[in-house]
């Protein structure tokens, strides 16, 4: 997709309480989201992920950007029991803001 970096890091505010990225991220209630995009489901050392995440991980699930896109729209719909507690992202663009803004950290 072709995001604004600049805009999604304004958009990961609404991450910050669960999620760090960049080289002194760690876990937090939310894994760190260190090169996220194309990544596997689950991959992320030391975090304990919901049996719902774990089963996608099994099926070697992939957080390309159009998964990553429905995800961040309505977590729910793509993991049924995760647990991210948090609503999603309605507007589209923030979405499309945010992947671009995550694509710019490498995996650790
Ligand atoms: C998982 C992104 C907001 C808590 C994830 C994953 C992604 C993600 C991509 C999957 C990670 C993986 O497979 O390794 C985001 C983004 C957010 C956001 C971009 C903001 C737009 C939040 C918030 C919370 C949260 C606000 C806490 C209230 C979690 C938790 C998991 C998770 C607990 C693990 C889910 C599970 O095991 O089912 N998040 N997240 N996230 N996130 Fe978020």
């Amino acid at each position: 997709a072709d995001g604004d970096p600049a805009a999604g890091e304004k958009v990961f505010r609404k991450c910050q309480a669960c999620h760090m990225v960049g080289p002194d991220a760690k876990n937090r209630v939310g894994p760190v989201l260190n090169g996220i995009v194309g990544n596997n489901w689950g991959t992320v050392e030391g975090f304990k992920y919901s049996a719902s995440l774990v089963e996608g991980a099994e099926a070697g699930r992939v957080w390309d950007a159009e998964t990553l896109d429905a995800f961040l729209t309505k977590p729910r719909d793509v993991v049924p029991k995760t647990k991210m507690a948090f609503a999603g992202l309605r507007k589209e663009k923030d979405r499309t803001d945010m992947i671009a803004y995550l694509a710019q950290f490498a995996p650790d």
